[in-house]
Protein backbone atom coordinates (compact mmCIF):
# COMPACT_ATOMS: atom_id res chain seq x y z
CA UNK A 1 0.00 0.00 0.00
CA UNK A 2 1.28 3.47 -0.41
CA UNK A 3 2.42 5.16 2.51
CA UNK A 4 0.36 8.81 1.14
CA UNK A 5 -2.94 9.29 0.47
CA UNK A 6 -4.65 8.41 -2.79
CA UNK A 7 -5.59 12.19 -3.04
CA UNK A 8 -1.67 12.58 -3.97
CA UNK A 9 -2.08 11.05 -7.38
CA UNK A 10 -5.78 12.12 -8.03
CA UNK A 11 -4.61 15.77 -7.34
CA UNK A 12 -3.26 16.76 -10.61
CA UNK A 13 -5.81 15.21 -12.37
CA UNK A 14 -8.72 16.48 -11.05
CA UNK A 15 -9.07 19.47 -13.73
CA UNK A 16 -8.66 19.98 -17.40
CA UNK A 17 -5.76 22.35 -16.97
CA UNK A 18 -4.28 20.18 -14.63
CA UNK A 19 -4.13 17.18 -16.80
CA UNK A 20 -3.29 19.46 -19.73
CA UNK A 21 -0.08 20.70 -17.66
CA UNK A 22 1.00 17.14 -16.66
CA UNK A 23 0.08 15.09 -19.85
CA UNK A 24 3.15 12.91 -20.82
CA UNK A 25 2.52 12.68 -24.23
CA UNK A 26 1.03 14.87 -27.05
CA UNK A 27 -0.12 14.12 -30.24
CA UNK A 28 0.56 16.76 -32.95
CA UNK A 29 -0.61 16.73 -37.02
CA UNK A 30 2.87 16.54 -37.64
CA UNK A 31 3.57 12.80 -36.41
CA UNK A 32 0.63 11.95 -39.23
CA UNK A 33 0.70 10.28 -42.64
CA UNK A 34 -2.11 9.66 -44.34
CA UNK A 35 -1.55 6.58 -46.65
CA UNK A 36 -3.66 6.94 -50.28
CA UNK A 37 -4.60 4.74 -53.05
CA UNK A 38 -3.94 5.84 -56.65
CA UNK A 39 -5.24 4.21 -59.64
CA UNK A 40 -5.46 4.47 -63.20
CA UNK A 41 -7.62 6.34 -65.14
CA UNK A 42 -9.76 9.62 -65.03
CA UNK A 43 -12.52 11.28 -62.48
CA UNK A 44 -13.05 7.62 -60.35
CA UNK A 45 -12.94 8.18 -56.78
CA UNK A 46 -14.14 4.44 -56.00
CA UNK A 47 -14.97 3.73 -52.04
CA UNK A 48 -13.16 0.74 -51.06
CA UNK A 49 -15.99 -1.74 -49.14
CA UNK A 50 -14.44 -2.37 -46.26
CA UNK A 51 -12.15 0.46 -45.35
CA UNK A 52 -15.65 3.20 -45.09
CA UNK A 53 -14.65 6.80 -45.78
CA UNK A 54 -11.43 5.26 -48.13
CA UNK A 55 -11.30 5.44 -51.47
CA UNK A 56 -9.08 4.52 -54.89
CA UNK A 57 -8.59 8.04 -56.66
CA UNK A 58 -7.64 8.76 -60.37
CA UNK A 59 -5.06 11.32 -60.47
CA UNK A 60 -7.07 14.26 -60.69
CA UNK A 61 -9.37 13.64 -58.03
CA UNK A 62 -6.41 12.33 -55.68
CA UNK A 63 -5.21 15.87 -56.48
CA UNK A 64 -8.41 17.56 -55.02
CA UNK A 65 -8.50 15.03 -51.88
CA UNK A 66 -4.62 16.04 -51.46
CA UNK A 67 -5.13 19.31 -51.37
CA UNK A 68 -8.48 18.67 -48.70
CA UNK A 69 -5.74 16.87 -46.43
CA UNK A 70 -3.28 19.66 -47.18
CA UNK A 71 -5.42 21.94 -45.69
CA UNK A 72 -5.91 20.02 -42.27
CA UNK A 73 -2.57 20.23 -41.73
CA UNK A 74 -1.34 17.10 -43.17
CA UNK A 75 2.17 17.30 -44.40
CA UNK A 76 2.58 13.88 -45.94
CA UNK A 77 0.88 11.18 -47.81
CA UNK A 78 1.94 7.42 -49.07
CA UNK A 79 1.24 6.58 -52.11
CA UNK A 80 -0.27 2.97 -53.24
CA UNK A 81 -0.83 2.20 -57.34
CA UNK A 82 -3.25 0.57 -58.57
CA UNK A 83 -2.56 -0.40 -62.18
CA UNK A 84 -4.66 -1.28 -65.35
CA UNK A 85 -2.12 -4.09 -66.29
CA UNK A 86 -0.33 -6.84 -63.79
CA UNK A 87 2.56 -8.88 -65.06
CA UNK A 88 4.48 -11.21 -63.64
CA UNK A 89 7.10 -9.21 -62.78
CA UNK A 90 5.10 -6.28 -62.15
CA UNK A 91 6.37 -4.31 -64.97
CA UNK A 92 4.01 -1.39 -64.45
CA UNK A 93 5.05 -0.41 -61.27
CA UNK A 94 8.28 1.33 -62.55
CA UNK A 95 7.43 2.85 -65.90
CA UNK A 96 7.50 6.64 -66.65
CA UNK A 97 3.69 5.83 -67.57
CA UNK A 98 2.65 4.26 -64.94
CA UNK A 99 0.03 5.81 -63.01
CA UNK A 100 2.32 6.64 -59.49
CA UNK A 101 4.59 8.32 -62.03
CA UNK A 102 1.56 10.82 -62.90
CA UNK A 103 0.48 10.83 -59.49
CA UNK A 104 3.80 11.99 -58.18
CA UNK A 105 3.95 14.60 -61.02
CA UNK A 106 0.69 16.10 -60.45
CA UNK A 107 0.83 16.08 -56.74
CA UNK A 108 3.93 18.20 -56.81
CA UNK A 109 2.72 20.49 -59.07
CA UNK A 110 -0.18 21.31 -57.38
CA UNK A 111 1.22 20.98 -53.40
CA UNK A 112 5.11 21.30 -53.68
CA UNK A 113 5.05 21.55 -50.06
CA UNK A 114 3.73 17.96 -49.80
CA UNK A 115 5.80 15.34 -48.34
CA UNK A 116 5.52 13.10 -51.03
CA UNK A 117 6.46 9.18 -49.46
CA UNK A 118 5.74 5.93 -52.49
CA UNK A 119 5.16 2.42 -51.02
CA UNK A 120 8.07 0.29 -53.02
CA UNK A 121 6.87 -3.22 -53.28
CA UNK A 122 5.33 -5.66 -56.29
CA UNK A 123 2.78 -7.09 -54.74
CA UNK A 124 0.25 -4.14 -56.23
CA UNK A 125 1.65 -4.47 -59.28
CA UNK A 126 2.43 -8.63 -60.04
CA UNK A 127 -0.27 -10.58 -61.28
CA UNK A 128 0.02 -13.44 -58.76
CA UNK A 129 0.20 -10.29 -55.96
CA UNK A 130 3.60 -11.56 -54.30
CA UNK A 131 6.10 -9.03 -53.26
CA UNK A 132 8.68 -10.24 -55.48
CA UNK A 133 9.95 -11.97 -58.39
CA UNK A 134 8.00 -15.78 -58.29
CA UNK A 135 10.23 -19.03 -59.12
CA UNK A 136 7.11 -21.93 -59.11
CA UNK A 137 7.72 -25.52 -59.46
CA UNK A 138 4.67 -27.41 -58.99
CA UNK A 139 2.72 -26.61 -56.29
CA UNK A 140 5.77 -25.34 -54.72
CA UNK A 141 6.57 -21.85 -55.09
CA UNK A 142 9.80 -19.74 -53.99
CA UNK A 143 10.53 -15.44 -53.97
CA UNK A 144 13.44 -15.03 -55.77
CA UNK A 145 15.24 -12.37 -53.39
CA UNK A 146 18.35 -10.88 -55.85
CA UNK A 147 16.20 -10.66 -58.91
CA UNK A 148 13.40 -8.49 -56.98
CA UNK A 149 15.95 -6.18 -55.43
CA UNK A 150 16.75 -5.20 -58.77
CA UNK A 151 13.42 -4.33 -59.55
CA UNK A 152 12.51 -2.92 -55.95
CA UNK A 153 15.58 -0.50 -56.68
CA UNK A 154 14.33 0.53 -60.44
CA UNK A 155 11.08 1.23 -58.64
CA UNK A 156 12.75 3.26 -56.10
CA UNK A 157 14.55 5.56 -58.67
CA UNK A 158 11.56 6.03 -60.43
CA UNK A 159 9.61 7.13 -58.11
CA UNK A 160 12.83 9.62 -56.73
CA UNK A 161 12.84 10.72 -60.47
CA UNK A 162 9.21 11.71 -60.35
CA UNK A 163 9.72 13.36 -57.34
CA UNK A 164 9.33 11.23 -54.08
CA UNK A 165 10.89 12.87 -50.80
CA UNK A 166 10.45 9.69 -49.34
CA UNK A 167 10.80 5.71 -50.81
CA UNK A 168 9.14 2.73 -48.08
CA UNK A 169 9.79 -0.65 -49.37
CA UNK A 170 7.48 -2.93 -47.91
CA UNK A 171 8.32 -5.73 -49.99
CA UNK A 172 10.65 -7.57 -46.46
CA UNK A 173 12.88 -9.18 -49.00
CA UNK A 174 16.82 -9.23 -47.68
CA UNK A 175 18.93 -6.64 -48.51
CA UNK A 176 17.06 -3.93 -50.40
CA UNK A 177 17.45 -1.30 -48.28
CA UNK A 178 21.31 -1.16 -49.12
CA UNK A 179 20.18 -1.83 -53.01
CA UNK A 180 17.94 1.13 -53.22
CA UNK A 181 20.17 3.49 -51.34
CA UNK A 182 23.26 2.35 -53.54
CA UNK A 183 21.10 2.94 -57.04
CA UNK A 184 19.29 6.05 -55.40
CA UNK A 185 23.08 7.34 -54.54
CA UNK A 186 24.36 6.14 -57.81
CA UNK A 187 22.02 8.32 -60.00
CA UNK A 188 22.22 11.49 -57.73
CA UNK A 189 19.42 11.25 -55.30
CA UNK A 190 21.21 10.99 -52.10
CA UNK A 191 18.47 13.33 -50.52
CA UNK A 192 16.16 11.01 -51.06
CA UNK A 193 14.99 9.27 -47.72
CA UNK A 194 14.33 5.94 -47.13
CA UNK A 195 11.55 4.61 -44.94
CA UNK A 196 12.26 0.99 -44.32
CA UNK A 197 8.94 -1.55 -43.30
CA UNK A 198 11.75 -2.95 -40.78
CA UNK A 199 9.67 -4.87 -39.10
CA UNK A 200 6.78 -6.24 -40.86
CA UNK A 201 4.63 -9.16 -40.02
CA UNK A 202 2.93 -11.83 -41.40
CA UNK A 203 -0.70 -9.97 -40.02
CA UNK A 204 -4.52 -11.21 -40.93
CA UNK A 205 -4.76 -7.25 -40.10
CA UNK A 206 -4.03 -6.47 -44.19
CA UNK A 207 -6.98 -8.08 -45.38
CA UNK A 208 -9.01 -5.48 -46.01
CA UNK A 209 -5.47 -3.17 -47.83
CA UNK A 210 -5.57 -6.47 -50.09
CA UNK A 211 -9.26 -5.32 -51.19
CA UNK A 212 -8.03 -2.07 -51.51
CA UNK A 213 -4.83 -2.27 -53.54
CA UNK A 214 -5.85 -5.93 -55.00
CA UNK A 215 -2.77 -7.05 -54.07
CA UNK A 216 -3.77 -10.75 -52.23
CA UNK A 217 -1.74 -13.17 -53.32
CA UNK A 218 -3.38 -15.88 -56.01
CA UNK A 219 -1.09 -18.70 -53.94
CA UNK A 220 0.60 -19.39 -51.14
CA UNK A 221 1.03 -16.59 -48.04
CA UNK A 222 3.86 -14.16 -47.35
CA UNK A 223 5.06 -15.87 -44.50
CA UNK A 224 8.58 -16.94 -45.88
CA UNK A 225 9.44 -13.19 -46.48
CA UNK A 226 7.35 -11.62 -43.39
CA UNK A 227 7.78 -11.56 -39.82
CA UNK A 228 6.10 -14.56 -37.14
CA UNK A 229 3.64 -12.53 -34.91
CA UNK A 230 5.47 -14.21 -32.31
CA UNK A 231 9.12 -12.89 -32.51
CA UNK A 232 9.93 -9.49 -30.89
CA UNK A 233 13.83 -10.09 -30.92
CA UNK A 234 14.05 -10.47 -34.19
CA UNK A 235 12.17 -7.92 -35.30
CA UNK A 236 15.23 -5.93 -33.36
CA UNK A 237 17.91 -7.98 -35.76
CA UNK A 238 15.18 -6.82 -38.81
CA UNK A 239 15.92 -3.11 -37.92
CA UNK A 240 19.44 -3.46 -37.20
CA UNK A 241 20.10 -4.65 -40.38
CA UNK A 242 17.91 -2.27 -41.95
CA UNK A 243 19.64 0.79 -40.19
CA UNK A 244 23.00 -0.83 -41.48
CA UNK A 245 22.00 -0.41 -44.81
CA UNK A 246 20.79 3.08 -44.61
CA UNK A 247 17.27 3.27 -43.83
CA UNK A 248 16.62 6.78 -42.60
CA UNK A 249 13.40 5.76 -40.73
CA UNK A 250 12.30 2.33 -39.79
CA UNK A 251 8.86 1.13 -39.40
CA UNK A 252 6.76 -1.29 -37.08
CA UNK A 253 4.15 -3.12 -38.83
CA UNK A 254 0.85 -3.53 -38.02
CA UNK A 255 0.98 -1.41 -34.92
CA UNK A 256 -2.11 -2.08 -32.28
CA UNK A 257 -0.77 -5.24 -31.38
CA UNK A 258 2.92 -4.73 -31.68
CA UNK A 259 2.88 -1.94 -29.27
CA UNK A 260 6.13 -3.79 -27.38
CA UNK A 261 7.77 -4.23 -30.78
CA UNK A 262 7.59 -0.65 -31.31
CA UNK A 263 8.86 0.38 -28.01
CA UNK A 264 11.85 -1.91 -28.04
CA UNK A 265 12.57 -0.70 -31.40
CA UNK A 266 12.38 2.74 -30.42
CA UNK A 267 14.57 2.22 -27.39
CA UNK A 268 17.25 -0.29 -28.83
CA UNK A 269 17.64 2.54 -31.83
CA UNK A 270 16.74 5.78 -30.68
CA UNK A 271 15.70 6.39 -34.82
CA UNK A 272 13.09 8.48 -36.17
CA UNK A 273 10.51 5.53 -35.42
CA UNK A 274 7.29 5.21 -37.80
CA UNK A 275 4.53 2.70 -37.12
CA UNK A 276 1.69 1.53 -39.68
CA UNK A 277 -1.93 1.60 -38.34
CA UNK A 278 -2.97 -0.58 -41.09
CA UNK A 279 -6.55 -1.42 -42.78
CA UNK A 280 -7.36 -4.18 -40.40
CA UNK A 281 -7.34 -1.77 -37.33
CA UNK A 282 -8.88 0.85 -39.03
CA UNK A 283 -11.44 -0.91 -40.11
CA UNK A 284 -12.33 -2.68 -36.88
CA UNK A 285 -13.16 0.94 -35.27
CA UNK A 286 -15.38 1.64 -38.09
CA UNK A 287 -17.25 -1.41 -37.71
CA UNK A 288 -18.02 -1.06 -34.26
CA UNK A 289 -18.49 2.57 -34.48
CA UNK A 290 -21.21 2.22 -37.14
CA UNK A 291 -22.65 0.02 -34.88
CA UNK A 292 -22.46 2.69 -32.24
CA UNK A 293 -20.80 0.40 -29.97
CA UNK A 294 -17.62 2.47 -29.34
CA UNK A 295 -17.15 6.19 -29.79
CA UNK A 296 -15.18 6.81 -32.41
CA UNK A 297 -13.59 9.66 -31.63
CA UNK A 298 -12.22 9.36 -28.53
CA UNK A 299 -11.05 5.50 -29.65
CA UNK A 300 -9.15 6.86 -32.68
CA UNK A 301 -7.62 9.46 -30.48
CA UNK A 302 -6.95 7.14 -27.82
CA UNK A 303 -5.45 4.75 -30.02
CA UNK A 304 -3.02 7.02 -31.58
CA UNK A 305 -1.67 8.51 -28.47
CA UNK A 306 -1.38 5.12 -27.75
CA UNK A 307 0.80 4.87 -30.36
CA UNK A 308 3.28 7.58 -29.41
CA UNK A 309 3.27 6.92 -25.81
CA UNK A 310 5.17 3.36 -26.86
CA UNK A 311 7.86 5.52 -28.73
CA UNK A 312 6.59 6.16 -32.50
CA UNK A 313 7.50 9.77 -33.51
CA UNK A 314 5.26 9.13 -37.23
CA UNK A 315 1.77 7.48 -37.26
CA UNK A 316 0.83 6.01 -40.54
CA UNK A 317 -2.98 6.38 -40.52
CA UNK A 318 -6.32 6.05 -42.58
CA UNK A 319 -7.52 8.01 -39.32
CA UNK A 320 -5.08 10.65 -39.61
CA UNK A 321 -7.85 13.69 -42.05
CA UNK A 322 -10.62 12.95 -39.32
CA UNK A 323 -7.71 13.14 -36.69
CA UNK A 324 -6.29 16.09 -37.66
CA UNK A 325 -9.79 18.00 -37.54
CA UNK A 326 -10.39 16.37 -33.57
CA UNK A 327 -6.96 17.44 -32.46
CA UNK A 328 -8.38 20.94 -32.53
CA UNK A 329 -11.09 20.02 -30.48
CA UNK A 330 -10.44 16.85 -28.52
CA UNK A 331 -9.96 17.44 -24.87
CA UNK A 332 -9.46 14.61 -22.49
C1 LIG B 1 2.46 -4.12 -49.66
C2 LIG B 1 1.81 -3.53 -48.47
C3 LIG B 1 0.79 -4.08 -47.68
C4 LIG B 1 0.46 -3.10 -46.75
C5 LIG B 1 1.28 -2.01 -46.97
N1 LIG B 1 2.12 -2.30 -48.04
C6 LIG B 1 0.10 -5.37 -47.76
C7 LIG B 1 0.79 -6.63 -47.51
O1 LIG B 1 1.98 -6.70 -47.22
O2 LIG B 1 0.11 -7.64 -47.65
C8 LIG B 1 -0.62 -3.21 -45.70
C9 LIG B 1 -1.27 -1.94 -45.32
C10 LIG B 1 -2.56 -2.08 -44.58
O3 LIG B 1 -3.05 -3.18 -44.28
O4 LIG B 1 -3.14 -1.02 -44.30
N2 LIG B 1 3.53 -4.96 -49.39
ZN1 LIG C 1 4.06 -6.27 -51.15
Amino acid sequence: MPSFPITRLRRLRSTPTLRRLVRETRLSVDDLIYPMFVRYGSKARIPIKSMPGQHQFSVDLLVKEAERVVKLGIGAVLLFGIPRTKDPLGKSGYSKTGVIWKAIKALKKALPELCIITDVCLCEYTSHGHCGVVIKSGKEFTVDNDETLDLLSKMALVHAQAGADVVAPSDMMDGRVGAIRDTLDGHGFENVVIMSYAAKYASAYYGPFRDAAGSAPKFGDRRAYQMDPANVREALREVALDIEEGADIVMVKPALAYMDVIRAVKETFEYPTACYNVSGEFAMVKAAAAKKWIDEKRVVMETLTGFKRAGADLILTYHAPDAAKWMKSYKS
